[in-house]
């Protein structure tokens, strides 16, 4: 356990599974959480009431929140980048059980209730415990996704650069535990699943996106999600301008050049550097670090949840 971490309202009964290190995982409701997060989910879900008019972006850890973050907030707020250079990405668009019910709560100015932009919030809490929270207000979510190999890849990298932890994490456990779905908001696939399945019967609400489509045109689903939230480039010279200027200042080389996304200080709110959100920001990076019998393990789960779901997603 972290730090500030509290075991207050923890209720001893749940499973428990050991992920990495000293840390321990906490089963709820049919998802894993480390148990900071899974007392501000259990306060995200008591408190939040959303707006009809915010935009909720949700997501699986490390698959692609930060660049999202940066792109929303840049296509509500028609920003060219100035706003990037000295915000990093989490700082503009909070995330509910993190920074907003977590235990270390910020106040966000991009909240002033004078604004006429719509609230942008993240969360990587899965559909099936989001979904009565955000259906009074029936607001818009664009959920990002990513294959399950990089997505796990990242994971690991993630862990061991942000973390020290006494015992090694070696890659074995990493996909043992991914592939039995004991990881942070885990299991994947249902949290992927989940998403997918609103967003096809609700298209006009749920934008369903993966990393790999973004990377490959990044123009043109900035130009799909800015129609999805109701502000499309409307085609004039100027906002052609801007919609090309975001591409730019979103990209993984221009954000990660950025000071403040460099800074190996600990943000505030996770206690790890700043820059542990950005490290290579490339597709197919696995390959480099899974070994055949792990990709063979991996992909035939992605056909079982995936594909035999309808989903043909992530083997590849
Ligand atoms: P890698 O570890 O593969 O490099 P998240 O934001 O959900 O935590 O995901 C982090 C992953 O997104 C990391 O992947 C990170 O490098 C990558 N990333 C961060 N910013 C990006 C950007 N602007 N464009 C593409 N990838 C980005």
């Amino acid at each position: 356990m972290e730090n500030g971490d509290s075991n207050e309202d923890y209720d001893s009964s749940l499973p428990v599974e050991k992920w990495c290190g000293d840390e321990q995982l906490y089963q709820w409701k049919g998802f894993w959480f480390r148990l900071q997060y899974l007392l501000g989910t259990r306060q995200v879900l008591d408190k939040f009431k959303p707006l009809p008019s915010d935009v909720i972006l949700a997501s699986f850890p490390k698959t692609g929140t930060t660049w999202l973050k940066a792109l929303l907030y840049s296509i509500i707020n028609r920003s060219s980048g100035a706003c990037l250079r000295s915000n990093h990405p989490h700082m503009l668009v909070p995330t509910l059980e993190v920074q907003l019910y977590g235990a270390q709560q910020q106040s966000f100015s991009t909240f002033d209730s004078t604004s006429s932009s719509s609230r942008i919030l993240a969360t990587h809490l899965p559909h099936q415990l989001l979904a009565d929270a955000v259906k009074p207000a029936d607001c818009r979510m664009v959920y990002v996704t990513r294959n399950p190999k990089d997505t796990l890849t990242s994971f690991w990298q993630f862990v061991l650069k942000s973390r020290s932890y006494e015992e090694p994490w070696p890659l074995e456990m990493a996909v043992e535990k991914f592939c039995n779905g004991v990881v942070p908001f885990g299991p994947y696939y249902d949290h992927v699943l989940g998403y997918w399945k609103e967003s096809l019967e609700r298209p006009e609400k749920v934008f369903f996106i993966t990393y790999e489509e973004l990377k490959d045109d990044t123009k043109t689903h900035i130009r799909r999600l800015a129609e999805f939230l109701g502000c499309p480039f409307n085609g004039d010279g100027g906002e052609e301008e801007i919609l090309d200027e975001i591409v730019i200042s979103c990209s993984f080389e221009k954000l990660s050049s950025h000071e403040v996304n460099r800074s190996i200080e600990h943000s505030p709110w996770m206690r790890l550097p700043m820059s542990s959100f950005f490290r290579k920001g490339e597709v197919g990076d696995h390959r480099n670090y899974l070994n055949n019998e792990m990709v063979e393990r991996i992909d035939t789960i992605t056909v079982q949840k995936f594909h035999e779901s309808g989903l043909m997603y992530g083997v590849n």
